[in-house]
């Protein structure tokens, strides 16, 4: 992400892990220690929102520990994306309830409450149901743009989806499909069909789809710094535009290779990097 200058992406999704874990938090804190100043974090400290993120950041440290696990992974890569959004771009931030809420306040802090576009939830309804409370089955994509006033959104471009009592509008509308709101209800990757990689993490292209449609337009650049199976890319191609995708795992270069065969592999890993 360090390589890109600013402002090269009009759309940038990151789907990151969860439970990141201490080991990446240790890591973090030995490069800071070692004298390598985080330099993205500090210049999103003192050109945004400096000191009601600190207080935030501080407030959650206290709060709950296992915050650090999370942001201290997460912080510096979004500090980084956020760079790198081109200025009517918007960023995607895919999370699970575990984390969404630590997120919003943070994003909030840092990049500005006018800049909070959406919160999406995509529904979905597979697996196991635990009988001790609500079963999840939910995900949440945190949506902000860099610039409020200027950002790109074409609701004409996004896929539409069927009304849910057709009855009651007319005709032509029911043909035509409604506009998807904010809750998105969409199967998971079908366990057999062409879309499935067999990538554990896996995200449907019709999500990836609707987040490419509504905030890029042909020909922009698309980034996906937690690639994983390379969704956003196969969907991204198909829709004219170019993706950039990033992950540090080699089976996920892999897979991505095989789906899509045409790109080009700049650097398998950290280790025998080319570029
Ligand atoms: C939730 S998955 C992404 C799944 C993807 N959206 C898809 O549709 O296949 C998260 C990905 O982040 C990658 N990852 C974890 N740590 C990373 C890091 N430090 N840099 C880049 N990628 C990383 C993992 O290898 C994993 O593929």
């Amino acid at each position: 992400m360090a390589g890109f200058a600013d402002g090269s992406f009009t759309l940038i999704y990151l789907d990151p892990p969860f439970n990141t874990g201490r080991v990446q938090e240790r890591q973090i804190e030995s490069a800071r220690s070692g004298g390598e100043a985080p330099a993205a974090g500090s210049v999103v400290r003192r050109g945004f929102h400096g000191r009601d993120y600190e207080r935030v950041r501080g407030a959650l440290r206290t709060y709950d520990d296992r915050f650090d696990d999370y942001w201290g992974f997460l912080e510096p890569r979004l500090f980084e994306a956020w760079r790198l959004l081109s200025p009517e771009g918007t960023l995607y931030l895919h999370l699970d309830y575990r984390e969404s809420h630590y997120a919003k306040v943070m994003l909030d802090a840092v990049f500005g409450r006018d800049h909070f576009l959406n919160e999406l939830i995509w529904a979905y309804d597979y697996g196991a149901k635990t009988r001790r409370r609500w079963p999840s089955k939910h995900d949440t994509i945190l949506v902000y743009v860099k610039n409020p006033a200027a950002y790109h959104f074409d609701s004409e471009a996004v896929d539409r989806e069927p009304y849910m009592a057709p009855g009651l509008v007319t005709p032509e509308k029911a043909a035509r499909g409604k506009l998807p709101t904010d809750v998105w209800w969409h199967t998971i990757v079908p366990t057999t069909g062409r879309e499935k990689t067999g990538y554990p993490t896996q995200k449907p292209e019709g999500i990836l789809r609707r987040i490419v449609q509504a905030s890029s337009r042909p020909g922009d650049r698309v980034l996906d710094a937690f690639a994983g199976s390379g969704t956003t890319g196969a969907v991204a191609s198909v829709l004219g535009r170019e993706a950039v995708l990033i992950d540090a795992n080699p089976s996920a270069i892999d897979v991505m290779r095989g789906r899509m065969p045409g790109a080009v592999v700049i650097a398998r890993t950290d280790q025998d990097a080319v570029g």
